[in-house]
């Protein structure tokens, strides 16, 4: 969230149209799939604010757009200045469309295309161990079976090594968590306890590619940090909780070095993968914040889970896109690792490299500058905000996500949990407005 600084702020700096569009309307298109709850609130709330800057002296006025999935000539222009691009991950033909639209048309997309295709959970942990993060003990282990193909045979008889599967997981140590390398929403991951376990989870883990990794277990705290752009959302997390329960409810709850911590970590994480959106997962455990999963820059975004959180994540996720497209914010078209391998590469302590690294990822999000734009431009989107989720409209965004996830005898319960929830959140934020 912006917060006041000390230091005397830079102006945003507003850059000039690129390929053909107008100056002062700024259109935000939303690439979505199966989101419904938040771009609804975010297409109202931004309607209700009827933002109208004066930026260089000129009236600038926002549209937001639903992008549509057709064919499309790679010379087509665009209409759009910002993407919120929530496909990338799964569906190639938006994803190649806003490639297209960042190397020919200079649009703003949040999150890079490339870093969010190339770097899974296997690069991330790399990356971030080089940065000196205490990423658990993991190992990456072959995969049991595989889809024949043409060469493999030869490969695997030239130079696969029998290894000794219960070797390793005596090297990582139980309990460990077995899961893919490249893996996401859960899907193929498990705690094992001991080495019958694993030799039984490695039979029937088919043709992933796992990683075995230490657990961090008991641990005090699980906390997500969720990134977008220079501001940080702090969610206690509770993984064995249903669904609806898993973002705890409590806001507030982190100690101001636990959060410092937490907030540089997400910032560091996201500054160097290029993720403007991502959701960092931590865990506390002797005193030390444990990153676990932090390749994940299409993050829940759903009132469905995120409940008390939600009124939150939406301003920030305005706030961001807002920003971007009023300054039209470059796009930056390739990661640069050096200058943070420079302050691991030296001898300082582990927070006094965070601090380091946290500052870089501030520069890189142009921090000062996007909390005077909103100091000078979004002072009216807290008062907008609340008054919104005050609203029938609002109250309709919930029950269609209900009523798209939730069996239908659940759609009464279930909307009202969530708006009870977010209603909290109204009163909490009404106290200390
Ligand atoms: N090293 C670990 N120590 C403790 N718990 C872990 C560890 N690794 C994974 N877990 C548990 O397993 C869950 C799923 O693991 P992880 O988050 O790595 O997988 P994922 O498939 O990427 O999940 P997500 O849906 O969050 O993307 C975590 O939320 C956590 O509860
Ligand atoms: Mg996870």
């Amino acid at each position: 969230m912006p917060s006041e600084s000390p230091r005397s702020r830079p102006k945003p700096v507003i850059h000039p149209a690129r390929g053909g569009r107008t100056g002062d309307v700024r259109r935000i298109g939303l690439s979505l799939g199966a989101d419904l709850c938040w771009p609804k609130v975010f297409e109202d709330i931004l309607s209700d604010l009827d933002l109208a800057l004066d930026l260089d002296g000129r009236t600038t006025r926002f549209e937001v757009e639903r992008m549509t999935i057709e064919p499309f000539g790679l010379r087509q222009p665009t209409r759009y200045d910002v993407v919120v691009d929530r496909l990338t991950h799964w569906y190639s033909t938006s994803r190649e469309w806003i490639k297209k639209a960042v190397i020919l048309d200079g649009v703003y997309v949040f999150n890079n295309p490339w870093a969010v295709q190339s770097m899974e959970k296997q690069t991330t942990y790399c990356a971030m161990m080089r940065l000196g993060l205490p990423i658990p003990d993991t190992w990456l282990i072959p995969p049991k079976e595989y889809d024949e193909t043409a060469d493999l045979q030869t490969t695997l008889q030239s130079y696969a090594r029998l290894f000794d599967l219960g070797q390793v997981g005596q090297k990582v140590g139980y309990p460990l968590f077995m899961k893919p390398y490249d893996g996401g929403g859960w899907v193929g991951v498990s705690k094992i306890d001991d080495e019958q376990g694993l030799r039984d989870a490695y039979d029937e883990s088919g043709k992933f590619v796992m990683h075995l990794q230490k657990g961090v277990v008991p641990f005090e705290q699980f906390v997500r940090g969720i990134g977008l752009g220079p501001q940080v959302l702090t969610v206690r997390y509770e993984p064995g909780a249903p669904l609806h329960d898993r973002y705890q409810q409590d806001r507030h709850f982190l100690a101001a070095d636990d959060l410092q911590v937490v907030r540089d970590i997400t910032l560091t994480i996201n500054a160097f993968f290029g993720w403007d959106f991502n959701s960092c997962e931590m865990l506390l455990a002797d005193r030390t914040w444990h990153p676990i999963d932090f390749a994940n820059p299409c993050p829940d975004s759903q009132v469905t889970s995120l409940h008390i959180h939600f009124p939150d994540l939406v301003k920030a996720k305005l706030r961001w896109a807002l920003f971007c497209a009023a300054t039209r914010r470059p796009f930056r078209h390739n990661l640069d690792w050096a200058p943070f391998f420079a302050i691991a590469d030296q001898d300082l302590s582990f927070r006094d490299k965070l601090s380091q690294y946290a500052e870089l990822a501030r520069q890189h999000f142009d921090a000062d500058a996007f909390e005077t734009f909103c100091a000078e431009h979004l002072h009216a989107l807290d008062k907008t905000t609340h008054a919104y989720f005050g609203t029938d409209r609002a109250k309709a965004a919930v029950r269609a996500k209900v009523e798209a996830l939730f069996p239908e005898h659940e759609h009464d319960e279930f909307t009202e949990l969530f708006w009870s929830r977010i209603q909290d959140w109204r009163r909490q934020e009404g106290k200390s407005a």
